[in-house]
């Protein structure tokens, strides 16, 4: 049985005093029998694991460097997030991808990195409407699978998660439906299924995309979507920790 997980990806958004405030809140009230997790930008990581103390709601980056300590101005090491208390980090947001060229390749490296720190990858994959709408959505996930399996074999996905996140569906309140997510879902279960299928059976697929609180019970309702990587709706309390409960519903 996969117990499902919520996570929420502030993004760049937010000060100090929100992120204090939205994690105690979501701390105090976050169902126990799921897994909840909060992805704040790096400057407030300590604040947000300050706040959200030993109740369980764990936190987590939402990028890394593809190298180890040294020489990379700029750049955060996975070791440095692990010890700032994180136990999670986002790799390949379509945003990196889009906005900062991240390519695949380079995605698979944070993969394996982040691993080699001690944290689990959220993978993010999706494609973008044009992909979509000319029928290579499974080309496309294939395309930023591959070099995963390559880098850190099947084995690598038994200790990850991956988040399917339409590009399309992405900040633009139009979630993809709960059966077009499925089916993509099922897809990359099946996928994964080649390779090994017990990593399959195990793995935890995430939904995201203009997940709001009245569409999240029907998408998690879908027997291969394990949750949610939440964006917009993870920055306010109330409607973050409704997604969270209709997770706990689907169990
Ligand atoms: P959204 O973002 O929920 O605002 O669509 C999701 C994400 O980018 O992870």
């Amino acid at each position: 049985m996969r117990r499902p997980m919520v996570a929420g990806n502030w993004k760049m958004n937010g000060r100090r005093g929100m992120a204090a405030e939205l994690a105690a809140a979501v701390a105090e009230s976050a169902p126990r029998d799921i897994d909840v997790l909060l992805c704040p930008p790096f400057p407030y990581l300590s604040t947000v694991v300050d706040a959200v103390g030993d109740v369980g709601v764990t936190v987590g980056a939402q990028n890394l460097c593809a190298h180890s300590d040294g020489a990379f101005t700029g750049e955060v090491s996975g070791e440095m997030l692990a010890e700032s208390g994180c136990t999670h980090v986002l790799v390949g947001h379509s945003e990196r991808r889009s906005l900062f060229g991240e390519t695949s390749a380079q995605v698979a490296s944070k993969f394996r990195r982040a691993q080699d720190a001690g944290l689990v990858p959220i993978l993010c994959l999706g494609e973008t409407l044009d992909e979509r709408e000319a029928g290579r959505t499974s080309e496309v996930l294939d395309g930023q699978l591959q070099p995963v399996f390559d880098e850190a074999g099947v084995e690598g996905l038994a200790r990850a998660v991956i988040a399917y996140e339409p590009v399309w569906a992405i900040g633009t309140g139009r979630s993809a439906t709960p059966e077009q997510a499925q089916e993509t879902h099922a897809w990359l279960r099946a996928r994964v299924s080649r390779e090994s299928p017990e990593v399959a059976a195990g793995l935890l697929l995430l939904y995201g995309g203009s997940v709001k609180a009245d569409n999240a019970a029907s998408l998690f309702g879908q027997a291969d979507i394990d949750g949610g990587l939440i964006g917009g709706a993870s920055l306010e309390a109330d409607s973050f920790l409704a997604i969270c409960k209709a997770a706990t519903a689907q169990q």
